[in-house]
C-alpha cells in the first residue's frame, strides 16, 4: 500500500505535493519522491521517510506535480526503487499504488525490445510500455496500456510539454479533489481536504484526464459523470477511511489481505525452498509465535511433517538441535529476538526462511529466504492483518508441504468467510467481557493457538488480564481461579474436539463461570450449556481459523473501546520490539 498524490492549479504544486505526501505516511514510509513538470520533467526522490528539507520550494515553481510515498512490494526501499518512475527518454513520469502481478513478463518483453529500467520495481514496466504507446497523447497511450497490465494499479502519469495529469484507478484507492481553478488527486482524501471538501471517489477501470480547469472521465471509453462528494471528515479520520481506529480498519482489510497474500506467494519459488525438508523449527514473538503454533498444527496433519515451536526469546539461550528449515515470523522484520534466533541457526545444518510485511526489514538481510506478507502497513500497535498475512502464507507452505492438500479445502472461500465473521453480532459477549477482571480463553488442536492470540489481543488493548489454555489442562489447576467473576471464552465448533469442549464447557459452568462460547451455527447442545454462543459462518474447518481470529480480534477491540482504552497506542507497548 502506498500513498500518491498529484496537484495541477496556481499554488507551488511541489508544495502541496510534499505536504499530502506527508499526510498519506501511514500508507508507506520507505522512499518517496516527486516529479515536477516544467519546461521538462524532474524527478527528486530517496530512500527513506519524507525529508521536507530534501526540497528546495524556491526553485520547483511549477503548477503541475505528482508524488509518492512508498510501501515496498517489489524492489527494495532505496533512491533507485523510489517513485516516481520515468521511461527511457525521461519525458514521462509515473507514480503507482498496487501491485502489478504479470510484471517479470512484461518487463522481459520490454529489455527484448531495448527498453533500459532503472529501477528492480514492478510499477516501472507500465511508464514504459505508455512511453512505447505515446505519439502526442498521454491519455491515448495510457489507455493502451491499461489492459496489459494484471493486478492493481492508481496511477497518476505526466509527461512533458502536456499541462494535465492522466488518473487511471484499478482495485487501489484513487481520489479527486476538486477545487477552484485547480485539481489535487490523493491515495485518499487526507491530501485534499485543505483545499475543497468536493471529491470524486474514483471506480474501477475509470480513466481521468485532469487539467487545473476541470476532469474529464471515461471508463470502458465512455465519458462518464461521477458524484461530486462533500466530505466532512476530519484529516485524523480521513487517514482511518471513515474507521474509529487503526486497528478497526485494520480487522475490516483482512479479506483482501488474506487473498492478496495467497495471491502473492510464488509457488515455484516456494517449492525450491521446501525441496527435501523433513522437519521444520519456527521461531517467534508474541502474535507471530501464535501464527507458527497454528502452523505446525496444519502441517503435522496435513504434511506429516514435524515442527517445532519455539519463542524466538527462548531460542536464543537454548537452540535446540536443528536441521532441516528455520522459519522465522515476524511481522516488522526487525524484532531483535527473532533476528538473533536466525543468526544462531546460521550456525546449524538448516536453511532459514522469513516470513515478514517490511521489503528491506533487517530479517530479510538475516535470512537465506523471505516471503513477503503484503499485508501493507500495520499501523496499530496490535497485530491483526498482519497475523493473518502470515497465516495465509504459512498455508501455502503446508500447502506445498502436502500437495495441495489444503487448497482442497478451498482457501478460495477465506475471502467471503472472513467477510461475513465480520457481520456477527458480538454485543452479548462484550457486555460479559468488559466488566471482567479475569478471562480465560480455552480451545482444542489449533484452536488453543487461536485462543492464544484471542488472549492476547484482549489483554494488549483491553487491560483485562486474560489467559489461555488447552482446554484440557484447566481441570489440571486453572479452574481453582474459576467464579462467577472469571467469563471462560470457549472454542466449541465442529471437529475431533468437538464432544469433549463441550464436556469442557460443562465442567466449567459447575464452576460457576459464566461461559462465551464460539460455535457452529444451530448448535442446539452449545445453546443449552453455554451463556452466550456466537456463531461462526459455515465454512470447511480449516477455515474456521480465520473466522474464529477475526471474532477474537472484535471482542477485543469493542471490549477495549467500551473501557474507553486508546486502542492504537496501548500503554507500554510498541510497534516493534527491537530489544531483547
Ligand atoms: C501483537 O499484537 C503484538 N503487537 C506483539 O506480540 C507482536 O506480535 C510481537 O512483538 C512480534 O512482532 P513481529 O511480528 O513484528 O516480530
Amino acid at each position: 500500500m502506498c500513498g500518491i498524490v498529484g496537484y495541477i492549479g496556481p499554488r507551488n504544486a511541489a508544495e502541496v505535493v510534499i505536504k499530502g505526501l506527508k499526510k498519506l505516511e501511514y500508507r508507506g514510509y520507505d522512499s518517496f519522491g516527486i516529479a515536477v513538470s516544467s519546461d521538462q520533467i524532474s524527478i527528486l526522490k530517496k530512500g527513506g521517510r519524507i525529508q521536507e528539507s530534501f526540497f528546495n520550494l524556491n526553485e520547483l515553481n511549477s503548477g503541475l506535480v505528482i508524488g509518492h510515498t512508498r510501501w515496498a512490494t517489489h524492489g527494495i526501499p532505496n533512491d533507485t526503487n523510489a517513485h516516481p518512475h520515468s521511461d527511457c527518454s525521461n519525458n514521462i513520469a509515473l507514480v503507482h499504488n498496487g501491485i502489478i502481478e504479470n510484471f517479470l513478463s512484461l518487463r522481459e518483453d520490454l529489455l527484448i525490445r531495448g527498453h533500459i529500467f532503472k529501477s528492480d520495481t514492478d510499477t516501472e514496466v507500465i511508464v514504459h510500455l505508455i512511453e512505447e504507446f505515446y505519439n502526442g497523447d498521454l491519455l491515448y497511450a495510457v489507455r493502451d496500456v491499461i489492459p496489459l497490465l494484471q493486478g492493481s494499479f492508481a496511477i497518476l502519469v505526466i509527461a512533458k510539454g502536456e499541462k494535465r495529469i492522466i488518473a487511471a484507478r484499478y482495485k487501489s484507492p484513487l481520489v479527486l479533489g476538486i477545487g477552484d481553478g485547480e485539481v489535487i488527486a490523493g491515495s485518499d482524501v487526507t491530501p485534499i481536504l485543505d483545499y475543497t471538501p468536493d471529491v470524486i471517489f474514483l471506480e474501477d477501470g475509470d480513466l481521468v484526464s485532469i487539467r487545473a480547469e476541470g476532469v474529464v472521465i471515461e471508463n470502458s471509453h465512455v465519458i462518464i459523470e461521477r458524484l461530486v462528494t462533500c466530505v466532512d471528515w476530519s484529516r485524523e479520520d480521513a487517514r482511518k477511511g471513515g474507521f474509529d481506529h487503526f486497528m478497526q480498519k485494520e480487522i475490516f482489510e483482512q479479506a483482501s489481505v488474506f487473498s492478496q497474500a495467497i495471491r502473492s506467494v510464488d509457488y515455484e519459488a516456494l517449492k525450491t525452498i521446501l525441496s527435501g525438508v523433513k522437519e521444520i523449527t519456527v521461531v517467534g514473538c508474541g502474535t507471530s509465535y501464535h501464527a507458527g503454533m497454528i502452523f505446525r498444527y496444519l502441517t503435522e496433519e496435513f504434511a506429516r511433517i514435524p515442527v517445532r515451536v519455539e519463542f524466538a526469546s527462548e531460542f536464543k539461550y537454548s537452540p535446540p538441535p536443528l536441521h532441516g528449515l528455520l522459519i522465522a515470523l515476524t511481522q516488522s522484520g526487525e524484532t531483535a529476538d527473532t533476528l538473533a534466533a536466525v543468526e544462531i541457526a546460521k550456525n546449524y545444518e538448516c536453511t532459514t526462511l522469513a516470513i515478514t510485511n517490511v521489503l528491506g526489514s533487517s530479517i530479510t538481510r538475516v535470512a537465506k529466504n523471505t516471503l513477503f506478507m503484503r499485508a501493507g502497513p500495520e499501523v496499530s500497535v496490535a497485530a491483526t492483518k498482519s497475523f493473518i498475512a502470515e497465516l495465509a502464507v504459512l498455508f501455502c507452505i503446508t500447502d506445498c508441504l502436502s500437495e495441495g492438500e489444503l487448497r482442497t479445502q478451498s482457501l478460495d472461500s477465506a475471502h467471503k468467510a472472513i467477510e461475513d465473521a465480520l457481520l456477527i453480532d458480538i454485543d452479548p459477549a462484550v457486555d460479559l467481557l468488559k466488566n471482567a477482571g479475569t478471562v480465560f480463553f480455552v480451545g482444542r488442536g489449533w484452536y488453543y493457538p487461536v485462543s492464544l492470540e484471542g488472549a492476547l489481543k484482549l489483554k494488549e488493548i483491553s487491560y483485562i488480564h486474560a489467559e489461555s489454555y488447552a482446554a484440557g489442562e484447566m481441570k489440571h489447576g486453572p479452574f481453582a481461579l474459576l467464579s462467577e467473576e472469571t467469563p471462560v471464552v470457549a472454542i466449541c465448533v465442529e471437529g475431533p474436539t468437538y464432544s469433549v469442549m463441550i464436556s469442557n464447557i460443562k465442567e466449567v459452568k459447575a464452576r460457576r463461570a459464566p461461559v462465551i462460547a464460539i460455535g457452529n451455527k444451530g448448535d442446539t447442545d452449545l445453546c443449552a450449556v453455554a451463556d452466550v454462543v456466537v456463531t461462526i459462518p459455515d465454512t470447511p474447518r480449516v477455515i474456521q481459523i480465520l473466522t474464529i481470529t477475526v471474532i477474537l480480534q472484535l471482542l477485543a477491540y469493542r471490549t477495549a473501546v467500551a473501557l474507553g482504552r486508546d486502542i492504537d497506542r496501548p500503554r507500554n507497548l510498541a510497534k516493534s520490539v527491537t530489544v531483547e
